[in-house]
């Protein structure tokens, strides 16, 4: 038996590629175009094993795809790959449209017309997992209740319209065709192997570096962070388990304010890693000028995958985010091999034109 895993070489799909290897000896084919967020570097304890096959392409090179259902024949595929920066969506969109709705729709009439024509058991039994966020729902407000399945699309930022318009069509694909979907949606993970760009590896290494931590706006932004492990049990369990067509909401009960969480990672560097000066790394906390239209909260409601397929996290914030900055802290040559030319050309670009 064999998985197609896309975007495998990325944060979520490489911590996904690692857990699954570690619990199966089923075959894993994994298809990523590396971009600057894919790293093999990630899956560097898979060289030289066998159940994990490696094939560098794009998700919208249809001939592609059809040469890896004709070759592979997975039981399954799981769709993680995306380019999923907000700030770099605001920057730059063009990316976003071709591989979170050109990709994703390439990749869906792939499988539609592989899928149409496999025997019997083998078409009943094929599942694509499509991996969406939180973010599509869009911002609430201090009281509202969090975001459930039925909650109305209202996406406000490239990425998460991208990711909307995505998810329409697997949800299309569905109706219309009758493709065997399911479609997560989770909030913010953290967790080892997570690229720092976004908020909580960047403040771990730009207070390691004696560099500024940039605050946008208030830090009153509240985000629900899920441990990377826990969305991967979870996305086992949906494609284990999850009604076809149905859509799980995956996420912790775990709302903070950006700034509860920068001074969460400073207490922990400060007790495992103290500053030379014994000062605190909170002494390094800029606020800087806000992202435009910058949704104010993201609240899961994770009732429907507890109560239908027995699913709940794991870690709890205070676990998980130990074990995140130890993970920072023992693997500094991941960091500096990330930290490349092109990383610091996003930085100069994302951060020099905000005010302090
Ligand atoms: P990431 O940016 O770290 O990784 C994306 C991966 O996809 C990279 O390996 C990249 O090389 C690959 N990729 C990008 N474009 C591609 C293309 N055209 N063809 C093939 N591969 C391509 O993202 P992530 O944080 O691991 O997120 C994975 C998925 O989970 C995304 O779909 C994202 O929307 C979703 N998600 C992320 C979060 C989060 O907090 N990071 C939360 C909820 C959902
Ligand atoms: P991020 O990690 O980019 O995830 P997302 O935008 O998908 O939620 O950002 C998390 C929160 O942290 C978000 O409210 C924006 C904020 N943030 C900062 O305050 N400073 C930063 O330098 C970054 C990257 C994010």
């Amino acid at each position: 038996m064999t998985i197609l895993v896309t975007g495998g070489a990325g944060f979520i799909g490489s911590n996904f590629v690692l857990d699954w290897l570690a619990e199966s000896d089923e075959t894993l084919v994994n298809l990523d175009k590396l971009t600057y967020a894919g790293n093999l570097a990630n899956l560097a304890e898979l060289e030289g094993d066998p159940r994990h096959v490696f094939v560098r392409g794009d998700l919208g090179d249809r001939d592609l795809l059809d040469q890896i259902l004709a070759t592979h024949q997975p039981r399954a595929v799981i769709n993680f790959a995306a380019e999923s920066h907000v700030d770099r969506s605001i920057h730059g969109p063009e990316d976003f449209i071709q591989t979170n709705i050109i990709g994703t729709f390439r990749l869906l009439e792939s499988v539609r017309h592989w899928w149409a024509a496999l025997p019997a058991e083998r078409h009943r039994a094929f599942r694509l997992l499509h991996v969406s966020t939180d973010e599509v729902y869009g911002s609430l407000a201090p009281n509202d209740g969090p975001f459930t399945e039925t909650n109305p699309y209202e996406p406000n930022s490239p990425y998460s319209a991208s990711k909307a318009a995505g998810d329409h069509l697997v949800r299309a694909w569905y109706h219309t065709y009758g493709l065997p979907v399911l479609t997560t949606h989770c909030s913010n993970n953290y967790g080892p192997y997570h690229f720092p760009e976004k908020l909580i590896p960047l403040v771990i290494v730009n207070a390691l570096a004696g560099k500024p931590l940039p605050i946008y706006g208030d830090g009153q932004q509240i985000r629900d962070w899920l441990y990377v492990k826990d969305h991967c049990s979870a996305i086992r369990r949906v494609l284990a388990a999850g009604q076809l067509g149905e859509v799980y909401n995956v996420g912790g009960w775990n709302e903070k304010p950006n700034i509860d969480i920068v001074h969460t990672v400073c207490t922990l560097l400060d007790e495992l890693h103290p500053r030379s000066d014994s000062k605190s790394y909170k002494d390094q906390i800029t606020y800087v000028t806000d992202r435009p239209g910058h949704d104010r909260r993201y609240a899961i409601d994770a009732r429907k995958l507890e109560r239908d397929l027995g699913w709940r996290p794991a870690e709890t914030f205070e676990t998980g985010i130990r074990k995140t900055v130890q993970w920072y802290l023992d693997h500094p040559d991941w960091v500096s091999n990330v930290q490349s030319g092109a990383y610091r050309e996003w930085v100069d670009q994302n951060y020099k034109q905000r005010s302090v």
